[in-house]
């Protein structure tokens, strides 16, 4: 724990490796869960650095990539992902509000809610969004009619959008469908990111899409998130999603 520039706040070690929030991070320290090289710290101005060893409940922290944080946010719909929107619209930046300047990891629309990951490390940002990194997105879609099994197979299959681009092999299946409202729910699981591409396809297919949420990329979710909410990543969750899972 010597003095040196790297140097951050416990709760802040703890908070940026998603350990839990900044507030719930000082409730652990508080209970003694948080050992810092062996011994045991309750005091929350405690300073650390990355090569400090904290472990807190009997396990390793792990830092992110020095200087580096990864958020999940589970988006609302009516908020727009590019940052200083020029019509002024509600920005996921003003529901983040953190000292790094972050940016978001690909896009979703603004009547698309879910998963979205933001980050200070433009190496992250490349790589995800880059066509030959093939992760997985799942989304929840409600269109409007009945989706038949013809209509998942086209979708798994490739369906044609932008006048000649046939979309990558997918996964699709019925969730559910509600003949009183005329309304089915499908999931679609993507490896590409084409713009709007998730409601291109449902009208490839012939459906209006009503809503659209995105509730994983990867293998992390926002199901645990209340809509709105962000928390940091976990160390293996960036690794994960850096090598496609
Ligand atoms: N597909 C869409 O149509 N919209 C999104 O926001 C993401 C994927």
């Amino acid at each position: 724990m010597e003095n040196n520039e790297k140097e951050i706040r416990l709760q802040k070690f703890l908070a940026n490796s998603g350990v839990a929030s900044r507030r719930k991070s000082e409730e652990l320290i508080l209970e003694g869960r948080v050992k810092v090289n062996g011994k045991v710290v309750t005091e929350l101005g405690t300073k650390v650095n990355p090569e400090d060893e904290v472990i807190c409940d009997g396990k390793k922290v792990e830092l992110n990539k020095e200087g580096y944080i990864y958020i999940l946010l589970n988006k609302p719909i009516g908020y727009v992902t590019s940052s200083h929107d020029q019509f002024g619209r509600d920005d996921i930046l003003d529901l983040v509000k953190v000292k790094e300047r972050v940016v978001s990891v690909g896009r979703l629309d603004m009547y698309t809610s879910g998963a979205i990951i933001l980050t200070n490390d433009g190496d992250f940002v490349y790589k995800v969004t880059h066509p030959k990194h093939e992760i997985v997105k799942t989304y929840q879609v409600t269109v409007k009619g009945k989706v038949t099994d013809e209509d998942i197979d086209s979708l798994k299959n490739g369906v044609i959008i932008d006048d000649n681009y046939l979309t990558k092999e997918a996964d699709a299946r019925i969730m559910k469908i509600d003949e009183e409202k005329n309304i089915s729910r499908i999931e679609i699981k993507i490896h590409e990111g084409r713009n709007r591409q998730v409601r291109k396809m449902c009208e490839a297919i012939g459906k209006k899409v009503i809503a659209l949420h995105r509730s994983k990329i990867g293998s992390v979710g926002v199901k645990d998130l209340p809509i709105g909410k962000w928390r940091y990543l976990k160390e293996y969750e960036v690794k994960n999603i850096l090598e496609g899972k």
